[in-house]
């Protein structure tokens, strides 16, 4: 038993105010501190008596094998990322390495992931509130990542509606794939979809700027970007970026007098599913065919005819009145 350990530390965007009171304990309790060498610069104040090794940018592999090595020699080591080790950060290559060294969780090596603010947080924090509803993130880095993999999810997400953070938008090499993604987006999202470019958040030079997804690709972008392209709901008001919960259209019908998707006059959109569930039986029962309905709801043929022929579920009042919080 070595009674070494590793910390995977997601120092958080950038500040020392936005870092997490864990990630600082860790780096404090730590022997050893590995990171590249930008984040090593941002904690240089946490360093002073600690063995620190600096690595150059692909040297990821690198940070997670000299790691285990003095983890093995019984130091506590501190594996800086920015923002969430887990998101784009060192714990993924660091526990890949580990296996294939054949670690396991009780061989003597402890490993902790310490969470962090990752920068889709950092950023939409500084632009107002731009993911209060599905949103997700898609790294453009080609490196690892074939390009057609991710333009087929930027493609699909696209199309979901998700609102979408890019990370690693562009590089000195990397410039055309910015261009795509917008390509990609504009297929499926109208021009003026608000869009927020946010560069260094919560460091020196910090900047923000509202565009949209028709002028995305000309803002002033860098290594050090994120890009968040709001959902068809997103709007900008007085300079803040605001994706709506949904609340406020819960109940509501529309302008014409109809309804939203799947839903019937009169009743409250807050049936979800099982509602939903209960009007597309209805409606097939007057006559609506399943290649009808898959139409009109853009879902397969094949899922509306399990939806139909799934057995009914009733929610008994108990039940219901238990239904949890949503904020
Ligand atoms: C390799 S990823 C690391 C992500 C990091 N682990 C995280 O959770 O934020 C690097 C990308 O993260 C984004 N990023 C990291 N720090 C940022 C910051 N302070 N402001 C804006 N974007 C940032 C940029 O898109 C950058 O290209």
């Amino acid at each position: 038993m070595s009674g070494g350990k590793i910390m995977l530390v997601g120092i958080g965007p950038g500040s020392h105010d936005h870092m997490t009171h864990r990630a600082r304990a860790a780096i404090a309790e730590s022997d050893v501190v590995v990171g590249y060498v930008t984040y090593i610069k941002l904690v240089a104040d946490l360093l002073e008596g600690k063995e620190v090794i600096r690595k150059g940018m692909t040297e990821e592999l690198d940070r997670a094998v000299n790691a285990l090595e003095r983890a093995r020699e019984g130091k506590k080591v501190a594996l800086i990322s920015s923002g969430d080790a887990g998101v784009y950060g060192m714990a993924g290559p660091t526990y890949e390495v580990l296996f294939q060294a054949g670690w396991t969780p009780d061989s003597g090596v402890e490993v902790e992931v310490v969470p962090g603010a990752s920068a889709i947080n950092a950023c939409a924090a500084l632009v107002g509130a731009p993911l209060t509803h599905d949103f997700c993130s898609i790294s453009l880095s080609d490196l690892l990542t074939p390009w057609p993999v991710i333009a087929r999810r930027l493609d699909a997400v696209a199309a979901a509606d998700f609102v979408v953070a890019l990370y690693n938008p562009k590089s000195g090499r990397r410039t055309q794939q910015i261009v795509q993604a917008q390509h990609l987006f504009l297929r499926h999202r109208k021009p003026d979809t608000p869009v927020a470019v946010v560069k260094s958040a919560y460091r020196r030079r910090e900047r923000i700027e509202f565009t949209t997804l028709a002028h995305m690709s000309e803002c002033d972008i860098g290594m050090l970007t994120t890009v968040l392209i709001g959902n068809s709901n997103t709007f900008v008001r007085h300079g803040l970026m605001v994706t709506p919960r949904g609340y406020a259209n819960k109940y509501e019908l529309h302008g014409d007098g109809s309804t939203r998707e799947g839903e019937r006059p009169g009743r409250s959109l807050s049936t979800g599913l099982l509602g939903w569930m209960e009007n597309l039986r209805a409606d097939h029962a007057e006559g609506q065919s399943i290649s009808a309905l898959a139409l009109r709801h853009k879902l397969p043929a094949d899922y509306i005819e399990a939806v139909l022929t799934a057995p009914i579920v009733e929610v008994t009042p108990e039940a219901a009145s238990t239904e949890e919080s949503e904020a």
